[in-house]
Parts: structure tokens; C-alpha cells; sequence
């Protein structure tokens, strides 16, 4: 059965691969995502190395002069996505690619610690080293993008302006940020939802306040100061500085194997202790006993337990004693008998949709950071049952790009929700399933 599914995600994989990068999945994601190609590449170094490596390349090569790297670069035309690079325009800012049209957003910056994966999947580590070695500046020059123009107040904290860049695209923590705006009624023509069931999207309402910040961001050609003072949605993410914790700390490992490079070094080591620092001192909620969002626009915190408080395990960021007591949160709220660990939105709450996007049902890519932060922290048991549940999902369904929490809608294998033939879902599953316990 195992070796069935291996084989499986990877032929997922190679059907989604066009000529130098993947696609998530075909109609509903078209093009190149920048999260998305970093986990796509973990499962492409098991089988391929050569395909791992171009995935990087072509992401790295689409970064702007300013070493922001785009959220979805669009190598072809399609008309069975929107919004597109017209509505995007990415082409407003001067230091956008001439060679790409992309988004003018970004997305968790996985690439660091993309890297180091790739290399200790290597079966050929000099030569790994050395594409490393090739690409790494870039890796470090977007980091010192974030750390140059999203961190107005200078705390170690990036800030990110929509909800497309978290990665968690209509988790219900920004509800309340929705509320506090009044965007105009657009009209567009959805694509998405000829592809999904309604249901499992994000509605016409939301859209609305999607594109409205996009708007606002263009009006001043994505302008960073101009975003920083005016844009509506500004919210300093745990899941997002989490990925950007972790892949400075897999940069100056790397940096350190290559040699030399010591300057760089002592700035990834300085950000990195004060965005630890300030990262466990404004993002812990004690009361909730894990980490949450904090609304930079309005100045508060957003009090709300998602599978995005859990992943700064991953990046090493709480204490064992916080590890524990986070530990115990998840157990409790998130993994009780009846359910797949690890909802992505907290299942007691009323704002919980267990088959809407990412308002309740389980995502791989999150499970995938999970295991294996719980596993460092020694949390074997909980990391293996996140394993299993992460497999069982995909045996019993397929490779979707998120799944039903609860375990007694599975029992006709059919509670895999969005996409199908989901790369991340494929690659991530591959990594686990190669992974010794
Ligand atoms: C979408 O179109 O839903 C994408 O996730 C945006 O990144």
C-alpha cells in the first residue's frame, strides 16, 4: 500500500511539472507559487535532484531588484485563473522582474530551509552544496528584503499586508480585520469555483476585500512605505515569521558549511535572536497557552487559536515548557478521537468550517511542519500520530489540497476537499513516508 501511494505522488508530481518549475494543481493554481515550489522541491530531492534544483531556480529568478520574491509568477497566459497578471500588475513597481509578470505580494519565505532540506536529502551532498552554494545570496538578500522594509517599528517582526501573502487565505482570524473595511462591490468573473465547490471556497464578499488591498497597494506601484502607511490589512504573522526564523537559522547553518561568509552570518544571527525574542514576547497568548496574529493597523492582538499558532515548534521558538503546554492545547482542542490532527482553525470556535479552505479542514503542508518540529522538540508519539494521520488522509482520499477534520466523514473516502492531484500534498507525503521514525 505504501509503495502504491509513493509511486503515486510521484507521478502527481511529474504531471504538475512544466519546463522548469510545478504547478499546485492544474485549472485551480495555473502557475508558479512561491511556497508551494519551496515544498514541491522536498519531495522532488527524494527522486529527482535535478528537477528540485531548476523549481528553486526558477522561483529565485523571478525575484525583483529590491530581493522580494513574488507570491505567483505567471509563465503562461490562462483563463482558468483570476485574478491574473493584469489585475496584479506587477509591472507598477520599478524593481519589479522585466522578465516575469507576477504578483506585487510574497508568501512565508520557506526557501531557507528548503534548502537545507535538499541537502540533507542528498545522496550527493558536494554537489548539492554547490547549487547551494549558487543560490543562497538570493535566499539572503530576500530575508534582508523583509527585515529592510516590513518591519516599520523595528521590533524583528515582518508584517504582511493580505491575506494571500499568510498562505492561510480566509482563516477566519481576519474576519474582524473584513469588518473594519467597507471595500466597493466588484465585478469579476470567479474561476476558481468552476473548478471547486463553492462551498470549499472563499465567497464573492471576501473577494471583494481581496482585491480592494490589491488595489490600494497598486495605486502607489506596491510601494512597501506607502503599503506600511495605508494598507487597510497589516498584520505581523506567527506562521509567517516562523518560516522566516526557520529558514535564517537553516541559512547560517548552510552559510557556515559553505565557509567563509561571516558578515552574513552575524546579520542572520542578529535578526534572528531579536525576531525570537520580540516573537515569544508579543505573539504568545498565555491564556490560549500558543501563539497568535497580531493586528499591526489596529494595534491588537487577534486572539485566536489556528494551526498557524502551533507552527513556531517548527522554527524552535517556544521553550520546552511552552512546548509542552502548546502540546497539551493541540491534544485537547485539535486531537481529540473523533478528529485528523491538525484542523487549521480551531474546532470549538463557531467560526470553524471543517470544508471551507482554510477555516477548519486539515492542510499537509502545515502537518508536514508540525511533525517534524514535534519530533525535535521529542515529541515522538504526538509527531508519529501526526505522521498517520497525515498518511491516512491521503490514503483514504487522494492527494487533495486539504481535508476534512473529522474522522467519521471518511468512512466513503470522500472528505478531500480543492484541488486534486496537489503537488505539496504529493511531495510533502513522499518526504514523511522517507522519513525513518
Ligand atoms: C487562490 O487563488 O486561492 C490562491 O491561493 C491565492 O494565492
Amino acid at each position: 500500500m505504501k509503495d502504491t501511494l509513493y509511486k503515486k505522488a510521484v507521478e502527481v508530481l511529474e504531471n504538475n511539472w512544466k519546463e522548469g518549475f510545478s504547478i499546485p494543481c492544474a485549472k485551480l493554481y495555473p502557475f508558479q507559487w512561491f511556497w508551494d515550489s519551496g515544498l514541491i522541491a522536498i519531495g522532488f530531492a527524494h527522486f529527482d535532484m535535478k528537477k528540485a534544483e531548476q523549481e528553486i531556480e526558477t522561483l529565485l529568478d523571478a525575484q525583483w531588484g529590491n530581493g522580494f520574491i513574488p507570491h505567483i509568477i505567471f509563465h503562461t497566459e490562462s483563463d482558468t485563473y483570476f485574478p491574473g497578471p493584469d489585475f496584479h500588475r506587477s509591472d507598477l513597481h520599478p524593481q519589479s522582474s522585466k522578465k516575469y509578470r507576477s504578483t506585487g505580494m510574497t508568501q512565508p519565505p520557506v526557501t531557507g530551509f528548503v534548502l537545507e532540506e535538499i541537502y540533507k536529502i542528498s545522496k550527493d551532498k558536494p554537489a548539492t552544496l554547490k547549487f547551494i552554494e549558487g543560490v543562497i545570496d538570493k535566499v539572503y538578500f530576500n530575508h534582508e528584503y523583509f527585515y529592510d522594509n516590513r518591519d516599520p517599528q523595528n521590533e524583528g517582526l515582518v508584517y504582511i499586508y493580505h491575506n494571500w501573502e499568510s498562505g492561510t487565505d480566509n482563516s477566519p482570524i481576519w474576519d474582524d480585520i473584513w469588518k473594519t473595511m467597507n471595500p466597493p462591490e466588484y465585478t469579476f468573473e470567479r474561476r476558481d469555483t468552476t473548478h471547486v465547490d463553492a462551498a470549499e471556497r472563499p465567497s464573492k464578499r471576501e473577494y471583494d476585500h481581496y482585491l480592494y488591498i490589491i488595489d490600494i497597494a497598486k495605486e502607489h506601484n506596491y510601494s512597501d512605505e506607502k503599503i506600511a502607511e495605508l494598507s487597510p490589512f497589516l498584520v505581523q504573522d506567527p506562521l509567517f515569521n516562523a518560516m522566516l526564523i526557520k529558514s535564517s537559522k537553516s541559512l547560517i547553518k548552510l552559510y557556515e558549511r559553505i565557509g567563509g561568509n561571516e558578515e552574513k552570518i552575524a546579520q542572520l544571527t542578529q535578526w534572528q535572536q531579536k525576531a525570537i525574542a520580540t516573537f515569544n514576547e508579543k505573539l504568545y497568548d498565555d491564556s490560549l497557552g500558543a501563539y497568535v496574529h497580531y493586528d499591526l493597523r489596529n494595534e491588537k492582538p487577534i486572539k485566536f487559536l489556528s494551526s498557524s499558532s502551533f507552527a513556531p515548534i517548527y522554527a524552535g521558538i517556544p521553550s520546552k515548557e511552552r512546548a509542552d503546554k502548546m502540546v497539551e492545547v493541540m491534544l485537547q482542542k485539535f486531537g481529540g478521537d473523533h478528529q485528523y490532527l491538525c484542523a487549521s482553525f480551531d474546532p470549538d470556535s463557531e467560526r470553524f468550517n471543517p470544508k471551507k479552505y482554510w477555516r477548519g479542514p486539515v492542510w499537509v503542508n502545515l502537518n508536514w511542519m508540525l511533525h517534524n518540529g514535534l519530533k525535535a522538540y521529542g515529541y515522538s508519539d504526538v509527531a508519529l500520530r501526526v505522521k498517520q494521520d497525515t498518511i491516512a488522509l491521503m490514503e483514504n482520499n487522494g492527494f487533495y489540497e486539504y481535508f476534512d477534520s473529522r474522522k467519521d466523514m471518511h468512512k466513503d473516502g470522500n472528505a478531500g476537499y480543492g484541488g486534486h492531484n496537489f503537488s505539496w500534498s504529493a511531495a510533502l507525503l513522499i518526504d514523511l513516508l522517507e522519513k525513518e521514525e
